[in-house]
Parts: C-alpha cells; sequence; structure tokens
C-alpha cells in the first residue's frame, strides 16, 4: 500500500491537467489522426476546397486566412458547421469520427502541434481554437 500513494496522486494530477480548458495549442489531436482525416479530405472535400487547401473562385481556403473565422471559439463550433454544411452538396454524409479526424488534419495543416491522444468528438466543446500564438511559421532570418 506504501508505494500506490504516489501513484495514485500522479493519476490526479493528470486528471486535473485533463478537466483543464484546452486550446489547439496543447496537442490535442494525434498525427496518425491526422492522417486519415487527410484520407477523408481527399476523397470528400479536396474537390472544392483543393487539395493544398488554398481554395478556388467558389471556396474559400481552408488553410491561413481561414483561421480567424473561427479564432477563440470552441473547436466544437468549427466541428459543428463542418457536420451541418460540408461537403457543401452532401451535409452530413460523413461519419462523426471522419468528421472528427478531418478536424485534425485541418489543425495540422494550419501548423497547431499533434499530441498524444486523439481528438474525441465529445471534447470539441472545451477545445479553444487559439490563434493568439500563431502556430510555428519557417524562421524569419535574423536582422539588426
Ligand atoms: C461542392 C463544393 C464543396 C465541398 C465538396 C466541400 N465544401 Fe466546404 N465550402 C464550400 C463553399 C462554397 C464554402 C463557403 C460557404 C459559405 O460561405 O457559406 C465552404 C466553406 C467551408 C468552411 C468554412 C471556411 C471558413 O472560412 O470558415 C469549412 C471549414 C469547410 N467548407 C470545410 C469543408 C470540409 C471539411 C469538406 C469535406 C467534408 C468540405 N468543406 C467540402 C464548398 C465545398
Amino acid at each position: 500500500m506504501k508505494t500506490l500513494l504516489p501513484v495514485l496522486i500522479v493519476i490526479n494530477l493528470f486528471a486535473a491537467g485533463a478537466a483543464e480548458a484546452a486550446s489547439t495549442m496543447d496537442g490535442v489531436y494525434t498525427d496518425a489522426q491526422a492522417q486519415r482525416g487527410m484520407e477523408q479530405y481527399l476523397q470528400h472535400c479536396s474537390i472544392c476546397h483543393s487539395a493544398s487547401l488554398q481554395g478556388n473562385n467558389e471556396s474559400p481556403p481552408l488553410v491561413g486566412r481561414f483561421m480567424p473565422d473561427w479564432a477563440d471559439a470552441p473547436l466544437s463550433d468549427l466541428y459543428d458547421y463542418i457536420n451541418s454544411a460540408m461537403p457543401l452538396d452532401r451535409p452530413g454524409s460523413l461519419s462523426t469520427a471522419a468528421y472528427t479526424d478531418i478536424v485534425a488534419y485541418l489543425l495540422k495543416v494550419n501548423g497547431f502541434p499533434s499530441g498524444q491522444t486523439e481528438l474525441d468528438s465529445n471534447t470539441l466543446q472545451s477545445i479553444r481554437f487559439d490563434i493568439s500564438r500563431p502556430p510555428s511559421r519557417p524562421r524569419q532570418s535574423a536582422t539588426h
């Protein structure tokens, strides 16, 4: 029993950390999930938003300029929008898992870090879309 106490304390700390509101900077999806999301994206979305996510004359880009639309909102807003409105010609036609994986892919291509835990459709509400700390970009060369 003596060795059990520290273990329990560590588990408690983990639980407390997980309960705190997370942001998109906290590694809220995995690389494997983003990879699955990419496959879904190429199948269902790229015909309009393009394979590079830059969009075309009719469909908006899903990188860069797209982010301010969702800034500081819970990630569930983006999910709900995609789930109810996309693909434009067949809204709601994908599974919950597929839409969630696509959100993970959108985070990845917009430069947000991946982590150890998959994005879960049930916790999107507690994750804030954070663009106050801009995702990593190529470093500017140092000037004096
Ligand atoms: C048939 C073409 C088409 C397909 C397929 C399509 N979209 Fe769209 N998408 C659009 C258009 C057009 C808009 C702009 C809608 C508007 O302004 O009301 C849009 C808007 C969006 C937005 C909002 C962009 C912003 O700046 O906030 C997101 C996010 C999005 N689409 C994601 C997706 C995803 C994910 C898929 C695949 C599951 C998908 N779309 C499939 C045409 C499409």
